[in-house]
């Protein structure tokens, strides 16, 4: 067994080690500074202590080698922490391709989750071993934050927003998932827990639960219903864009910006629809804000991510 750092929690996904290297680093950098700027100070007050009432220093005017080495010691020290920062936040921030997409909406005070072929849960997911898992996360009153300390990862659920995060998870086990933003009485009872299965077992979890919508099979009903496809035709002779095959493409708009159709710009399109008007079309359409809940929001994007052209047609996608 390898030695671990018990003031720790313990290591589950693929980026916890990751983290604690990182953390571990700066940690020892932050030490060595305070131990040597402590002993410094103390070697120097006794070293230049006052001798006697006519003690006088001498006179320095200063050094440009030692004004350089501790101007460039701790920038180079500081630029290691920030590319590497850097690196592991990008990491944490670009779900795989190959992931699963799990909803989680943030709510006073409860954890409502949604697996991609329609499970849902509160406060608890369940999730297999070894697989991608990515969570797109939101809040249907004020801000919560989403946080599995053994995954290593934290991230806000903001109302009227998606926040992306994702882990993979490393080993089997019960693990800790609490709200990490101060979000009223029952703050610190929004807790819960991720339960991490063996793939097979997970399967097993799918099938033995009452029978479950997907959220695409979802939305393609609200989609239905609150007649959008009344507009949004598959045939472009509607007076709505086209959504076949949009997810994740670059998209005109009518103000001569660009924007990458993901999860976030397909929301803001449902709830202000005047925000990003798409370049050739008019402002007609009507805000369905209030009319649809997050979670219907949620399979509504589901929907339209779903929606793919016929492949000899298929623009190649361009990547985020
Ligand atoms: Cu939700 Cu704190």
């Amino acid at each position: 067994m390898k030695p671990s750092f018990p003031l720790l929690p313990e290591r589950a996904s693929a980026i916890a080690g990751e983290v604690d290297a990182l953390f571990l680093f700066i940690t020892l950098v932050t030490v060595v500074f305070t131990v040597g700027i402590l002993a410094a100070l103390v070697f120097f007050a006794i070293k230049y202590r006052r001798r006697s009432d006519a003690d006088r220093p001498e006179e320095i005017h200063g050094s440009l080698a030692l004004e350089l080495t501790w101007t460039l010691i701790p920038l180079g020290i500081v630029m290691v922490m920030f590319v590497w920062g850097a690196k592991v936040y990008f990491h944490m921030n670009r779900p795989p391709d190959d992931a699963m997409t799990v909803s989680v909406v943030g709510k006073r005070w409860m954890w409502k989750l949604q697996h991609p072929t329609g499970q849902r849960e509160i406060n608890e997911l369940h999730v297999p071993k070894g697989r991608a898992v990515k969570l797109v996360i939101t809040s249907e009153d004020v801000i919560h934050s989403f946080f599995v300390p053994a995954f290593r990862i934290k991230k806000d659920a903001v109302p009227g927003r998606y926040n992306v995060t994702w882990f993979r998870a490393t080993k089997t086990g019960t693990y800790h998932l609490f709200c990490a933003e101060y979000c009223g009485t029952e703050h610190s009872k929004m807790i819960g827990k991720v339960v991490v299965l063996e793939p097979e077992e997970y399967q097993t979890w799918l099938a033995g639960g009452p029978p479950a919508e997907s959220p695409v099979v979802a939305g393609e009903k609200l989609f239905t219903e609150l007649n959008c496809i009344t507009c949004h035709r598959a045939d472009s002779a509607g007076r709505g864009p086209v959504l076949q095959g949009l997810f994740g493409r670059t998209v005109k708009l009518a103000s001569g910006d660009t924007v990458v159709a993901d999860e976030a710009y397909v929301r803001e399109s449902i709830v202000i629809p005047a925000a990003k008007v798409v370049a050739g079309y008019q402002p007609v359409m009507p805000t369905f804000q209030g009319q649809v809940t997050e979670e219907q929001l949620m399979a509504l994007v589901a929907y339209i991510q779903s929606l793919q052209v016929p492949s000899e047609t298929r623009a190649e996608p361009e990547r985020r």
